[in-house]
């Protein structure tokens, strides 16, 4: 599979089989994020995967009650080890830098035929209390990891190409 098929190919997958994810392939998915960039290549992500069924049903209520989350046989808490280090533009780096490792694992769990939907609709202290995460660090994100009911591509709704961008300057072309 190219770079281009799996971005393409990536959807949100609300709708799981039953079937656990294998440990091998949850091992590729964290590899996938461990080769991410981040700033000054600091690599303040971390990650809880949660496959106990009462915990996942908690982080599915946590979760502002999204029942699906706690149907996936796979939850990954992404979150950060972090000094809220502040970039010189004034972007914090470590949500930056979550993110692009949850990317890199949703685009390999592609390849590897697993399904993921990023959530970020939670709460952080009731997830941190589910998973005895300490204090200091951040959750940034869940993502649901599993197989899908519903493989198949769909099309997505994108604005398009001729909007998002400018040439040289802003508003122009
Ligand atoms: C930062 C972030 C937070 C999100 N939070 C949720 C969420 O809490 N629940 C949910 O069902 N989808 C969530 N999504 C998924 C988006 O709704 C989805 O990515 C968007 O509608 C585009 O659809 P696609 O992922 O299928 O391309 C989130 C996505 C991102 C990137």
């Amino acid at each position: 599979m190219t770079v281009e098929e799996a971005i393409r190919k990536r959807k949100s997958v609300r709708s799981y089989l039953p079937k656990p994810v294998e440990d091998e392939k949850i091992i590729q998915l964290l590899e996938a994020a461990r080769l991410a960039p981040s700033a000054s290549n600091r690599q303040e992500w971390r990650f809880v995967v949660v496959k106990d069924e009462g915990k996942r049903k908690l982080l599915a209520d946590a979760a502002c009650g999204q029942d699906f989350v706690g149907e996936a046989p796979c939850i990954f808490i992404c979150c950060a080890e972090t000094d809220e280090h502040v970039m010189t533009c004034g972007q914090m780096c470590y949500p930056i830098d979550v993110a692009i490792a949850i990317d890199h694992i949703t685009l390999r769990a592609v390849e590897l035929g697993l399904g993921t939907c990023w959530i970020g609709a939670f709460h952080e202290d009731r997830i941190k209390h589910i998973a005895s995460i300490p204090e200091e660090i951040r959750v940034v994100e869940l993502l649901t990891v599993g197989y899908p009911t519903d493989p198949k591509a769909i099309s997505k709704r994108r604005l398009p190409l001729d909007s998002i961008y400018f040439i040289d300057e802003w508003g122009k072309k």
